[in-house]
């Protein structure tokens, strides 16, 4: 089902064909789109029957239990009935315990509900059936209160030891709902086309702090006694909790920083830009709806780079180099606020409307905070990306909105959905001009404010708004071209960056001997230009010009988590042994999927390093996430399959 490292089967799509031509003439796209044979809205991946019952408000009382990892209380729904003869609820769970299902009445009575578990599914969880009790039959308006417990197994929850954390001191708790694992912290409707406004009492150790996806009180009493608050309604993914040794430092009037107190300070000092990030955006995109934009940054397991949980995006501590280069992850979260969180994809199918447009929106953060010469870099950067990809993704899961029916929405797209989702945009942009595509994402954004959104239906406002009323520009046959097809089209408008064109052509002078190391510029250069010199070396360099360039650039001490990402993977794929020791110290010191699922995988497929990466996988799988090691373990079953 994963398709990200199909490498067994190398798709024959050539990449030459990708041109270079920026010419967007109505009709000059000589393929036909292909035929659209699923256009269902309905969400694959939730049980839930949602044309039926609807949630409004999800009401948590929770214990957080370290000691046997664990949360217990109570989650209470308030749900309307939208199917006249609906009387059975059905949500969704996972590896969750049900003491107890009652309905509460309005004059406060507790009425016992019947319930059963349905069959448990290897992706989808096991289904919770609630029957609605004789006497409240013709209600439209229910309150289901769920007594119940989490298991240490729930795929959201990772119950880190203290020495896992910065201090080395307290336990540390955090979630990661996205995509379908609010589930097996709450029993709910976990499927994005419904939202929910919520409120919570969560009890922690008296000298921990819990933070939430809600109104997060920086001020709060540490008395182990939490309340939060959700006013806007909100899709099950961005349901977030995080319990640790959490304090708090302000960056600008509505924005601030929380994590450990041992990385508050260079936090602090990293995402100073984050108030005008905030600033820019509201400008560009239209108004913040969110009240404060705060961070948390985790300790290292952390599975992402960033989550956009609204009001506080959970962050990975990799992205403290000590100089903002890494902040765009901070852009692209905080651009979710719009494109994801106010305007919702209405299932994982339709990804692309979160991931794409927040790509886009955050390459317009990044030319206007941090100049167009990063943006370009950072473009450049992912469409590299975006081609790699195309190489090992199968390609009916190339298309922005793939038809499909089976699979798990953790695994199935790798970049797709980010990089074409953002080079479909900025087509767009190029063709109507940018004052008349801003117009149009204003419009967006506050004609689809806190409602969800298919492909189908985007095509359709994309055809009335702007196709139809600028005609001759694009045609509905282009932009299905975009959404359907695989690959890019004939239009796309291909990133170039100057300065990474100097690096690519440094590399190639030096990688020939035609000039010396010292001849290369790089202490003038962006980490996103090393990275770019790293990835245009020749493939043939002995041993010691690879340690001599190692020694010149500290390409192995870096503190720049995505130069070492880089430069380890070509280590790995080089068998550059001299820098293995610093390789495995790479693997041990992140846990972002990104920084070490590709390191590993360059190992496993070196054409002798197998083993060695098994083992090193084994020794360092216990500091990692589970959604990192069955990223990683999925990597390698079908490395194995693919006979590497
Ligand atoms: N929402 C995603 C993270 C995510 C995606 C979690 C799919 C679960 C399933 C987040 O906004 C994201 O895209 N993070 C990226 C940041 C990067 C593209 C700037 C990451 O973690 O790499
Ligand atoms: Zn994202």
């Amino acid at each position: 089902m994963t398709r990200k490292i199909k490498v067994c089967t190398l798709i024959a799509f050539s990449l030459a064909s990708i041109s270079c031509t920026q010419s967007e003439a109505p009709g000059s796209d000589k393929s036909a789109a292909p035929t659209v044979t699923d256009t269902r809205s309905h969400d694959y991946f939730s049980f839930a029957n949602t044309d039926q019952f609807v949630t409004q408000h999800l009401g948590l009382d929770l214990v957080v239990d370290f000691e046997n990892e664990a949360l217990h209380g109570s989650a209470t729904l308030q749900m309307r009935r939208i199917g006249s003869d609906a009387t059975e609820i059905i949500l969704d769970t996972r590896d969750i315990t049900i003491e107890s299902v009652s309905f509460v009445q309005t004059t406060g009575e507790m009425l016992t509900a019947e319930h059963r578990f349905g069959e448990t599914h290897r992706v989808m969880g096991t289904p919770l059936f609630v029957e609605m009790p004789a006497d409240i039959r013709n209600d439209e308006e229910l309150t289901l209160r769920i007594n119940y417990r989490t298991s240490p197994e729930s795929t959201a929850l990772q119950w880190l030891p203290a020495e896992l954390t910065a201090g080395l001191e307290h336990p540390f708790l955090f979630s990661q709902s996205q995509a379908i694992h609010a589930r097996s912290w709450i029993p709910l409707q976990d499927t994005p086309a419904v939202r929910i406004k919520y409120t919570a009492t969560i009890h922690t150790p008296p000298e921990l702090l819990a933070v939430m996806s809600a109104d997060n009180d920086p001020d709060a009493a540490r008395d182990g006694k939490y309340e939060f608050e959700m006013p806007q309604p909100i899709p099950s993914y961005l349901l977030a909790i995080a319990v640790g040794n959490i304090y708090f430092a302000p960056i600008g009037e509505d924005t601030g920083v929380y994590s450990e107190p041992e990385l508050l300070e260079a936090s602090a000092f990293e995402f100073a830009d984050t108030q005008t990030m905030l600033e820019t955006a509201e400008a560009m995109f239209g108004p913040y709806q969110w009240g404060r934009y705060d961070l948390l940054i985790l300790p290292p397991s952390f599975p992402f780079g960033g989550m956009e949980n609204p009001r506080l995006s959970f962050l990975t501590p990799s992205l403290l180099a000590g100089d903002r280069s890494l902040v765009s992850v901070v852009a692209h979260e905080l651009a979710h606020s719009w494109s994801g969180n106010l305007v919702t994809n209405a299932t994982w199918r339709d990804g692309w409307l979160n991931e794409g447009w927040t790509s886009y929106l955050e390459h317009r953060l990044m030319q206007v905070i941090y100049g167009e010469a990063r943006a370009d870099e950072e473009n450049l950067l992912s469409y590299r990306e975006l081609l790699l990809d195309f190489e090992t993704i199968n390609p009916a899961m190339q298309a922005l909105a793939p038809t499909f029916e089976h699979g798990n929405p953790d695994d199935f797209q790798g970049v797709i959905h980010y990089h074409k989702g953002n080079l479909f945009l900025q087509y767009l942009e190029h063709t109507f001009g940018r004052d008349v595509f801003d117009a149009f994402i204003g419009d967006y954004f506050s004609d689809f404010a806190f409602g969800t959104i298919n492909s189908e239906q985007f095509l359709d406002y994309l055809d009335e708004n702007l196709l139809s009323a600028y005609p001759d520009k694009v045609s509905r046959e282009q932009v299905k071209q975009w959404l359907y097809a695989p690959g890019l089209p004939d239009n796309a408008l291909i990133p170039t960056s100057k300065n990474l064109d100097t690096a690519a052509e440094m590399a190639a002078l030096w990688s020939r001997g035609e000039i010396d190391i010292a001849d290369v510029p790089s202490s003038d250069w962006s980490p996103q230009a090393i990275r770019y010199f790293i990835n245009s070396l020749d493939g043939d360099l002995s041993t010691e010009r690879l340690s001599e360039l190692d020694r010149a650039l500290g390409l192995s001490d870096t503190s720049n988590a995505e130069i070492g990402r880089t430069w380890f993977i070509q280590v790995a794929q080089r068998q550059h042994r001299p820098a293995y020791e610093k390789l495995e110290q790479h693997l041990r010191r992140y846990g972002r999927t990104r920084l070490v699922r590709p390191v590993y995988v360059a190992l496993a497929r070196n054409g002798s390093d197998f083993e060695l990466a098994r083992e090193l996988f084994a020794e360092t799988r216990a500091i990692y996430h589970p959604l990192t090691n069955i990223s990683i373990e999925s990597s390698f079953r079908l490395l194995e399959e693919a006979g590497q």
